[in-house]
């Protein structure tokens, strides 16, 4: 048992059936998480983040979506060969919560939020009113949001998107869920609030020991809060391993422009909007660098098949620059 991989993708291909016929829209070689770390994705915008992260939680419509092959563990077991019914009596909310990028997706606008956390909360521990709603109170202190029995009266639409988010983090958290999957939680909220919920994050992270997949567009808000960071281009990994090499040692021209779009000075600002952007539309197996009509280092060797080669321990780079080279300097 302790020598599982808490958390293991394995070599998953999903595909998306369109009227000009499928395209695959995930091909991720593996991302692992044992527990209790942080991983973090990084991509733009249409390239497979909320795909994957639906995937896991066994909720992404079928069809379109297909897989065509692969592999989602939690604790040793296939999630993608679990019925429904499990999913959703064992898995979702018990074992892995999601937080969306849009906390009105999650709240119910016509009831008060101490009623939504206190439904959790007994519909998922077992619990009576009243310690269900004591319960709640300590889940609104644990996201640091003052004056719990005040924020317990309000409706959804009286709080702030800040406030709201935390409350979304205090739902995912009342389930009792131990993993997290965070999907661009910050990414409508403004600079300085967003500073606040990462470092809500983290901390959770550390003192209840949950394990959170936090998906970003921005570079600059993995940094601090995730162990190992994955940058997805076009639904494939190119680049992975411990946040601070990759960030620091980025090796791809991708994660390098990626970087070099983050201003140096306000590092959790970024207007990605800026860039140039391309749908997402992972490679088929065996075609060449999808990076190489965007990228300044192209070559001709860059239009085979790219694997993903090994840098340093744990630090890996699908571009064939580094081909035959193992250091990581
Ligand atoms: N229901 C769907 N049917 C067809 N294609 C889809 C569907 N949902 C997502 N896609 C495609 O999958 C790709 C990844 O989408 P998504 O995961 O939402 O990107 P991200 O979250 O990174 O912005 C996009 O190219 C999108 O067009
Ligand atoms: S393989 Fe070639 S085209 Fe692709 S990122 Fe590397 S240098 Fe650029
Ligand atoms: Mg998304």
């Amino acid at each position: 048992m302790s020598s599982k991989v808490y958390f293991h993708i394995k070599d998953l291909k999903i595909n998306f059936k369109s009227f000009e016929g499928e395209k695959t829209v995930l091909n991720i070689d593996e991302i692992r998480i044992d527990r209790g770390k942080s991983y973090g994705i990084i991509g733009e915008s249409g390239t497979g983040k909320t795909v994957l992260a639906l995937s896991i939680l066994k909720l992404l419509q079928m069809p379109p979506g297909r897989v065509v092959r692969g592999e989602i563990s939690l604790e040793g077991e296939n999630l993608l060969n679990m019925s429904q019914k499990r999913m959703q009596s064992e898995i979702r909310g018990k074992k892995i919560s999601m937080i969306f990028q849009d906390p009105m997706s999650t709240l119910n606008p016509v009831f008060n939020i101490g009623d939504q956390i206190i439904k959790v909360i007994m519909e998922n521990q077992n619990l009576n009113k009243r310690d269900a709603y004591s319960k709640a109170v300590e889940m609104i202190n644990t996201v640091k949001l003052p004056d719990a029995e005040n924020i317990m009266k309000k409706y959804p639409h009286e709080l702030s998107g800040g406030q709201r988010q935390r409350v979304i983090i205090a739902l995912a958290l009342s389930c009792g869920a131990q993993f997290i999957i965070a999907d661009e939680p910050t990414r409508n909220l403004d600079v300085t609030i967003q500073a606040g919920i990462l470092k809500l994050i983290r901390e959770l992270q550390k003192n209840l020991k949950v394990t959170v997949l936090f998906i970003a567009n921005n570079p600059g808000l993995v940094s601090a809060t995730c162990d190992d960071t994955a940058i997805l281009y076009k639904g494939e990994i190119v680049e992975r391993g411990k946040t601070r090499e990759v960030l620091k040692n980025a090796k791809h021209p991708y994660t390098q422009m990626l970087l070099n779009a983050v201003p140096k000075n306000r590092k959790n600002e970024i207007d990605l909007n800026k860039l140039v952007f391309t749908e997402g539309n992972a490679g088929d197996d065996g075609k060449g660098c999808l990076y190489y009509d965007r990228c300044l280092k192209r070559q001709d060797k860059c239009r085979k098949k790219q694997e993903l080669l090994q840098l340093g321990e744990n630090h890996f780079v699908k571009c064939c620059l580094y081909k035959g080279d193992n250091d990581d300097e």
